[in-house]
């Protein structure tokens, strides 16, 4: 393998050989600094590989490969625009090239830009009409957009491609209105897995979700700065509930189902243990209990909730106490699923089942969770308590 060293003992002698117009001396070192540079992207070392690019763009400024893989390490380095512009400069020479066109619309849905994004999307299907992900992009844009008709064709398209059938059906639900028991489990894995990188900022910096603190802040409410034994998160997602309730409880536990996201919780170092299991399997099999539990912004993934209430109360120590937030649904349905693929409860329905597993009400409150399209998604916190005496069986 090629080491930085050589190369860089070698650019002089590029130049030179620029000047003295020996081209094929200075394809050869051009090519040395490609390799040397899709190397260090391969090892992650992002600003090294746009450095070893640049050195191949000053012998070969319109290579196709180059000019893409160093908007690649762009991107990985959190610098879309300097990403799109080499994306663009690639595209120049190769118009019809589908990676080159399907990455500069992710790049452009990452930040938001829809419209360039669905345009690029687009090219890629017409030029790869078998081109599953790039439908899957362009159904979820459109959905954000509110472009229905077009987003059913995309997620109808998925499955006709028997791609991620489950997760396009689920999606086909809810854009048609109808309502199912529960998501499909791959398509809240999948669509964790590929959010997680992006969760935390674009949840908290963009749609101003503050479950986890508002939460937080009604057990403080009640009970002071009481701390707890043993907290269970469940959904725990990247760890925000676990950082918020550091100073609440001693011990805590995350189950979700992203692998990416509990990565994410694992580096965070607060978890004794992480589970990568359904929460439902959880608390069905779990041996020890909790004096705390929190389910934040994760009962939206669950539609039906008779079967979380049935197996909740087995997590529960003897007055234990559980913290969760559901979306507000719509008067006479008990649950629905929204055109955002995500779950609303009526406040009666979840009230009714918690009365029925012996849960008792400590306190509710109705708040705005996160921003969606400029407006508040409102919801409901809720503090239960499981008797003193324990589960009724
Ligand atoms: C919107 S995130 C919320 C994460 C975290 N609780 C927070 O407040 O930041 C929902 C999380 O719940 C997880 N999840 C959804 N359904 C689940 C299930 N049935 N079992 C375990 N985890 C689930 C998802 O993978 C995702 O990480």
């Amino acid at each position: 393998m090629n080491n930085g060293l050589e190369h860089e003992s070698q650019l002089p002698a590029a130049e030179q050989a620029l000047a003295w117009g020996d081209p094929e001396q200075a394809a050869q070192v051009g090519l040395g600094w490609y390799n040397l540079g899709t190397v260090r992207l391969q090892c992650r070392e992002n600003a090294a590989a746009v450095e070893a690019f640049h050195q191949a763009l000053v012998i070969a400024p319109r290579d196709v490969d180059t000019l893409y893989n160093l908007a690649l390490a762009l991107t990985a380095l959190e610098k879309p625009a300097a990403a799109a512009h080499y994306y663009h400069r690639a595209l120049a020479e190769a118009p019809r090239d589908p990676d080159i066109l399907y990455n500069l619309g992710l790049l452009y849905r990452k930040m938001g830009r829809y419209g360039e994004a669905l345009r690029y999307l687009a090219r890629v299907v017409e030029l790869e009409p078998g081109h599953a992900p790039a439908y899957g992009h362009l159904g979820t844009i459109l959905t954000k957009l509110d472009d229905r008709p077009r987003a059913i064709a995309c997620f109808e398209k998925l499955v006709e491609l028997g791609h991620k059938p489950e997760s396009a059906r689920h999606m086909l639900a809810a854009l048609r209105g109808e309502t199912t028991a529960a998501p499909p489990g791959e398509y809240v894995a999948a669509l964790f897995d590929q959010y997680a990188d992006r969760f935390e900022g674009e949840l908290m910096e963009q749609l101003g979700y503050r479950v986890p603190f508002l939460l937080a802040e009604m057990l403080r409410e009640v009970r002071g700065e009481k701390v707890f034994r043993r907290l269970l998160d469940l959904g725990c997602g990247t760890g925000l509930v676990g950082e918020t309730f550091l100073s609440l409880a001693t011990d805590l536990v995350g189950v979700d189902l992203s692998g990416r996201m509990l990565d994410q919780a694992r580096a965070k170092k607060i978890y004794s243990s992480l589970h990568q299991e359904d929460l439902l399997d959880f608390c069905r099999d779990s041996l020890a209990d909790f004096d705390l539990v929190v389910a934040a912004d994760v009962l939206i993934y669950l539609g039906d909730l008779q079967p979380f209430f049935q197996v909740v109360g087995r997590v529960l120590a003897p007055g234990g106490e559980l913290l969760l937030s559901v979306e507000e649904g719509r008067e006479g349905a008990d649950f629905l699923l929204r055109e955002s693929g995500r779950y609303a409860h009526a406040p009666d329905y979840l009230e009714g089942l918690a009365a029925a597993a012996g849960l008792g009400l400590v306190t509710r409150r109705r708040t705005g969770l996160r921003r969606e399209r400029e407006e508040w998604i409102y919801g409901w916190l809720y503090f239960f308590q499981q008797p003193e005496q324990g589960r009724p069986d």
